[in-house]
């Protein structure tokens, strides 16, 4: 569910109507629903609760949100006030979630590249955890730990051998992708980093890919997982904490229904049934996707006497790449839907490539220059993975509180763009 609703004609964002904030901010620009995050933080904490499924201690699950599919610091700051975590893959994505006021005890750090200068900032400020990747990278993790004087926790990203996920590029889990141990490295590391003092090997993370609409492999994953924490225990090895990472899709208009949270934690609770240990998940579009956006304007439309007929909007591919990158679907509704029959349309940007386009043939109600409209569920892995390509300047972000808004990212100005760069002295 989602708070984007038209009302007397209008698509708003909760009370707001969308042309308000076209009007005040330009298009194109990406908008927030903070009644939708914090909807969906909810809804899967309390079915995570329902479930039984606990954290470390007893205590709640940790959720901590992957700051990757939206960074943006109101959006981290909405979450935190909820309790939520931040799984993090950067230092930048670290600092943001510290000054969001995410908790660094909530706050773990994954990814299969870390630098020595990244890990020694995520051990001073003493995150939870450190997800560990490859022999090398724990390696790493304890000099720098020792450099620093600070024990690391760190629990062992383990590739499960499972392929899943809504797109190629966006599959993690299987034995040929570059993420985590193997299981019988794993096993090998867990017992090795329990006699290095600068190594607090404390659980187990997996992440099998994103876009996921069915349980069946992520059960398969979390069962092999299971039998990993078993065995490593029957070596008289600590687990406490077994993080099962993101992953779960959300309902892109026209895709498969994905599994709700409630299945999910179902799922789980039966899979790590009378294990007794510490849960922690790392959800980002499931959060944030249907929370966001991107409202732009129609520039023309191009008919060719030969057939087809483009929409040339103001906004692009590097303001919202996924249909470029994974031939993503996103619905697209005018904001002011005028009456009369669909047709086929063309979608595109102004950026000077094919792949920008963000839809071929989509049925759609009559279009003219000038008018509004939105590509629904691009809260996620939308303003994230934005650019400046063709020097277009970095799309702004509005967030929405029921009847107000605020811009949360200004739009730059092209003095900020020119000015961020330098001239060699030769040149000068
Ligand atoms: N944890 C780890 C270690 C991850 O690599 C990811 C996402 C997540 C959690 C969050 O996954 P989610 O719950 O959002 O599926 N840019 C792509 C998605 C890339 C996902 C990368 N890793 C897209 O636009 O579809």
């Amino acid at each position: 569910m989602n708070h984007f609703e038209f009302r007397e004609g209008e698509l708003h964002c909760e009370d707001v109507p969308l042309s308000r904030i076209a009007e005040a901010v330009g298009t194109p620009v990406y908008v927030y629903s903070s009644a939708t995050l914090e909807r969906h933080f909810l809804v899967l904490a309390e079915a995570m609760a329902r479930a039984g499924l606990k954290g470390e201690e007893g205590g709640p699950v940790l959720i901590a949100y992957a700051v990757k599919a939206n960074p943006n610091l109101s959006v981290l700051a909405t979450l935190a006030r909820l309790g939520a975590g931040a799984d993090t893959v950067s230092e930048g994505e670290i600092r943001r979630a510290l000054a969001a006021g995410v908790p660094a005890t909530r706050i773990v750090f994954s990814g299969v590249g870390k630098q020595a200068g990244e890990i020694a900032f995520a051990l001073d400020a003493g995150i939870s955890e450190i997800n560990v990747e490859s022999e090398p990278e724990m390696r790493l993790v304890s000099q720098v730990a020792q450099r620093v004087g600070r024990p690391a926790r760190i629990a062992f990203r383990v590739n499960p051998d499972v392929v899943a996920g809504g797109h190629a590029k966006i599959s993690t889990g299987g034995a040929e992708d570059k993420f985590g141990v193997s299981f019988s490295e794993a096993e090998r590391l867990y017992a090795e980093a329990g006699s290095d003092p600068w190594l607090e090997p404390m659980g187990l993370t997996c992440h099998i890919g994103s876009q996921i609409s069915a349980l069946a492999p992520m059960e398969a994953a979390f069962r092999r997982m299971r039998e990993l924490v078993e065995r490593l225990r029957a070596r008289g090895l600590s687990v406490r904490r077994l993080d099962l990472g993101g992953g779960l899709g959300v309902p892109y208009f026209n895709q498969p229904e994905p599994p709700s949270p409630a299945d999910y934690a179902a799922m789980v609770a039966r899979v790590t049934d009378g294990l007794g240990i510490g849960l922690a998940f790392e959800p980002g579009r499931l959060i944030a996707a249907n929370a966001g956006v991107l409202l732009a304007q129609v520039l023309h439309i191009h008919e060719r006497p030969e057939g087809r007929r483009f929409v040339v909007l103001d906004a692009a591919m590097n303001d919202l790449i996924r249909p470029a990158m994974y031939d993503a679907y996103h619905d697209l509704r005018p904001v002011h839907p005028r009456t009369g029959a669909l047709s086929a349309f063309d979608v595109v940007g102004p950026v000077c490539e094919t792949s920008d386009t963000f839809t071929r043939d989509r049925d759609l109600p009559p279009l003219e220059a000038g008018d509004l409209v939105a590509f629904m569920s691009a809260g996620a892995y939308g303003a994230s993975m934005a650019s400046e390509y063709n020097s277009r300047l970095l799309v702004p972000e509005v967030l929405v509180r029921g009847s107000n808004w605020a811009l949360v990212r200004p739009r730059p100005t092209y003095e900020d763009m020119l000015s961020r760069e330098a001239m060699p002295p030769w040149l000068d």
